[in-house]
């Protein structure tokens, strides 16, 4: 069924758009071909309603004295038990417009939206802990003070595609729990899922606190940023975009950034690690979704000694792989949502075929119409495009290592700084190594592959990777500030 969707929500009203709309494709199909087929519409928006959900968000925050901040904290919390509960209604509308609008597999999708719910709930919970934290009293030096977290102000949630509930829920639940309003504009790609949810924000939170717009980002943000009445960018996604909104803000040194941003996240597969094991998480790591994650493995230097075994090995996984539809049975590959993105992955491939790499999987790099064979490649140079770009896709370059210092010095060259997978059969013999990785990234797994969960555990990256830290506990803190109330003794 093709999907027209045109509601919006500005200042607490639910609207319905008539003006110019944009079409929306999906790439999975029940056919062979898996060519993008017309899955609905959205509104395209503009400057004028991104505007007025702009002065909808500022208006509720009313600099501090709205009513959504100055509420108290228990009310909020039933606001936000209260959409939990009507979001939990709509899972089976939810997990299947996942699965259509960016192809991720059935229980993939559902644990999208299931972990979405626990988010919710768990940060209900950590927000009532820093509310009784905030009820304690400190004394130094004479100066009793009563600390708590306040909000920081309105709040633009820009959201990815690959986790366009999740991830995009990961800034906005903490961002208004706390206090702060916001403006919402879905990813690009898994957009239409955010249509059943809409009438839950309505109902659940007052008007203004939740404002949901629909087009492309740069029509809707930008003129959002010039304004300079934006307190935080909160974006997950890519630095270009991040980088040309805050710009676009005239007093940037004021606004907050909450960011998740590239990775290039490595393997190191020591001499003696375990080759099963080690086979099997690298699989995961770079093949889960397709490879569209910013956890995903996106390098994997294996030592020259096991080199042969596990190239030989590890192909003839990924090989062996099953490619179709999310909704069928252990389906581990899936069409990719973008439109032209097996283009991309083309040229990557090419450029690294043309400066020395071959592709050592049978059936890496064969094409249907929204899909390319995953392509293990080796040897991959730092010359090739393949291992500077984050790719966010199916290639899976191989570098092989002698020393561990190759593999330490590319890491501290690299941009990116997010997290590290070490392979080895004592990792934890391995402590001045594991101090070393954890100077370079934000998560060292040993013996794993790279991932955000579980949700309370802290979730960032150094350098150009994240700019604040999201989980359960310091998304509420990213979206916050600490402030006091200070009396003297008498
Ligand atoms: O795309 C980036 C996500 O944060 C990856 O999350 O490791 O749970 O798949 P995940």
């Amino acid at each position: 069924k093709v999907i027209h969707q045109k509601d919006y929500l500005i200042n607490g009203e639910i609207k319905v758009w008539d003006g110019p709309v944009s079409d929306v494709y999906s790439t999975i199909s029940s056919t062979e071909t898996y060519a993008p087929t017309l899955l609905g519409s959205i509104p395209t928006m503009g400057e004028e309603e991104a505007l007025n959900a702009l002065d909808a968000g500022v208006k509720a925050y009313d600099q501090g004295k709205g009513a959504w901040p100055t509420m108290k904290v228990k009310d909020r919390i039933e606001c936000m038990l209260k959409f939990v509960k009507m979001m939990e209604t709509k899972r089976d509308e939810v997990v299947k417009l996942l699965m259509w609008e960016i192809g991720k597999s059935l229980p993939d999708s559902q644990k999208e939206f299931d972990r979405t719910v626990e988010y919710i709930y768990d940060t209900i919970e950590e927000y009532k802990q820093l509310d009784r934290d905030s009820a304690k009293f400190h004394k130094h030096s004479g100066v009793h003070a009563h600390i708590r977290r306040g909000p920081l102000g309105v709040v633009l949630c820009l959201g990815p595609y690959n986790y366009p509930l999740n991830e995009t829920f990961a800034l906005l639940i903490p961002a208004i729990i706390m206090g702060n309003t916001a403006i919402f504009k879905p990813a690009k790609h898994g957009v239409l899922l955010i249509t059943p949810l809409i009438e839950a924000f309505q109902k659940c939170f007052p008007k203004g606190v939740v404002n949901i717009l629909f087009g492309r980002g740069r029509a809707i943000a930008g003129p959002i940023m010039k304004t300079g009445k934006v307190d935080v960018l909160a974006l997950i996604g890519h630095s270009s975009s991040a980088n040309a909104l805050q710009n676009q803000h005239p007093k940037s040194n004021r606004l907050r950034l909450v960011l998740g941003l590239e990775a290039k996240n490595p393997a190191i597969v020591l001499p003696d690690a375990d080759l099963d094991l080690a086979i099997s998480e690298c699989l995961n790591g770079t093949l889960s979704y397709n490879g569209q994650r910013c956890t995903a493995l996106k390098v994997v230097y294996v030592h020259k000694d096991i080199l042969q075994e596990f190239n030989k090995r590890f192909s003839d996984r990924v090989d062996a792989l099953k490619f179709g539809n999310p909704w069928e049975e252990g389906v581990d590959l899936t069409p990719l949502p973008e439109p032209g993105k097996p283009d991309y992955i083309q040229e990557l491939i090419d450029d690294a075929i043309e400066k020395g790499a071959k592709i050592l999987n049978k059936k890496g790099g064969q094409r249907s119409e929204n899909y390319i064979w995953p392509a293990v490649m080796y040897p991959v140079t730092k010359d090739m495009r393949v291992y500077e770009e984050e790719q966010f896709g199916p290639i899976i370059p191989v570098v092989a290592f002698e020393d561990i210092d190759e593999p330490l010095d590319d890491m501290a060259e690299s941009n990116y700084g997010q997290q590290v997978s070490l392979f080895g059969k004592d990792v934890y013999a391995l402590s001045p190594l594991i101090d070393t990785l954890a100077n370079l990234v934000c998560r060292v797994n040993l013996n794993s592959s790279c991932q955000r969960g579980p949700d309370v555990y802290p979730f960032t990256g150094r350098k150009d990777s994240a700019v604040a830290t999201l989980s359960v506990h310091d998304a509420l803190r990213s979206f916050s500030i600490r402030t006091f109330v200070a009396s003297k003794d008498t």
